[in-house]
């Protein structure tokens, strides 16, 4: 464990010694960016821009949560769904997914900070996703898949070397709100790793609600993640008609910091409950799956 108020002070005094002038940081209401924002926010004052893009690939109510979570924050909402669905348009491959989500968020950062005369960007990258990304497993949004030329004068990663429980006991010592420092991992490219293959609105629709349904069920089960992702179409009947629907399959894992996981024993009144508000409430949806696969060989995300 890291002791946490010596790694507050060190954090502050490292983004103060590094930044100058202004600074923006993107943020998506996960606890690495928001502990980021606090210690930004600590070092910087006003220099701190915080811009959270709202890339339609965020989770349902997402835009409003993180409105009122940094409501006392300045900031800026970049509304670039169209640009990110263009930008995915045609790519089916995981990794690229990932470069091309990696590269339009930057693209948005980088003209955000123009606009406001920032050189500098803060980012919530943690110890897993540069092993990872190394590794060549996978490669992060915010590591692997970033493109080799960005124009600012420095990055500054302050949890560069800190595990998510770690991250999580700095939200706890800067006070931050409960909600925040316990919130699930979600991955940078967001929803668009949760849809094997083309993203497309529909499918993204499909799988916004889903997300919600699993999230809102399993609330009292804590897991490291929760979620939902569609696979692909399969042949269902709803009201005696042939339905060729979306599968949808639910995942609940618990890990200690991502390189490992194990599927979590979900009780059978909570998984049939799960499907049956899912095909229920979804009317694009025709099956739903649990997904029974640890980490390894499986990996937490589908794609
Ligand atoms: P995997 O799927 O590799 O995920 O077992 C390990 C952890 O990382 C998250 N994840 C990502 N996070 N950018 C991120 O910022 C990504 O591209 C990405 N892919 C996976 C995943 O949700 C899990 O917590």
């Amino acid at each position: 464990g890291i002791n946490v108020p010596q790694f507050i002070d060190e954090a502050i005094a490292e983004i103060r010694r590094t930044v100058k002038g202004r600074a923006v940081i993107g943020l998506s209401g996960g606890v690495d960016s928001s502990v980021c924002a606090f210690l930004a926010r600590e070092a910087l004052g006003d220099r701190l821009i915080p811009v959270y893009v709202d890339s339609g690939l965020m989770r349902l109510n997402e835009s409003k949560k993180i409105a009122e979570m940094f409501s006392d924050f300045n900031l800026i909402t970049v509304t670039a769904e169209d640009r990110f669905l263009g930008a995915l348009a045609g790519v089916t491959d995981p990794e690229e997914k990932r470069k091309v989500v990696g590269e339009t968020f930057i693209r948005v950062f980088e003209e955000e900070a123009r606009r406001v005369g920032a050189e500098y960007l803060i980012q919530g990258t943690i110890y897993p996703d540069l092993i990872e990304s190394e590794g060549g497993i996978k490669s992060h949004h915010n590591v692997g898949g970033l493109p080799l030329h960005m124009d600012f004068k420095g990055i500054v990663e302050p949890l560069r070397d800190l595990y998510k429980d770690e991250v999580r006991a700095v939200a706890r010592g800067l006070s931050m709100p409960t909600e925040i420092c316990e919130r699930m991992p979600y991955p940078g490219p967001g929803l668009s790793v949760r849809v094997l293959g083309e993203v497309t609105r529909e499918r993204l629709g499909v799988v916004r609600i889903a997300n919600a349904i699993v999230e809102e069920e399993l609330k009292g089960f804590l897991p490291w993640q929760a979620f939902a992702a569609v696979l692909g179409k399969a042949t269902g009947v709803k009201g005696d008609i042939r339905a060729y629907g979306y599968v949808v399959a639910v995942r609940a894992v618990s890990s200690r910091d991502a390189m490992t996981a194990d599927v979590i024993e979900l009780p059978w009144e909570v998984l049939r409950r799960i499907s049956h508000r899912i095909a229920g409430e979804i009317p694009e949806v025709s099956r739903v799956v649990y997904d029974l696969t640890p980490k390894p060989p499986g990996t937490i995300e589908f794609e």
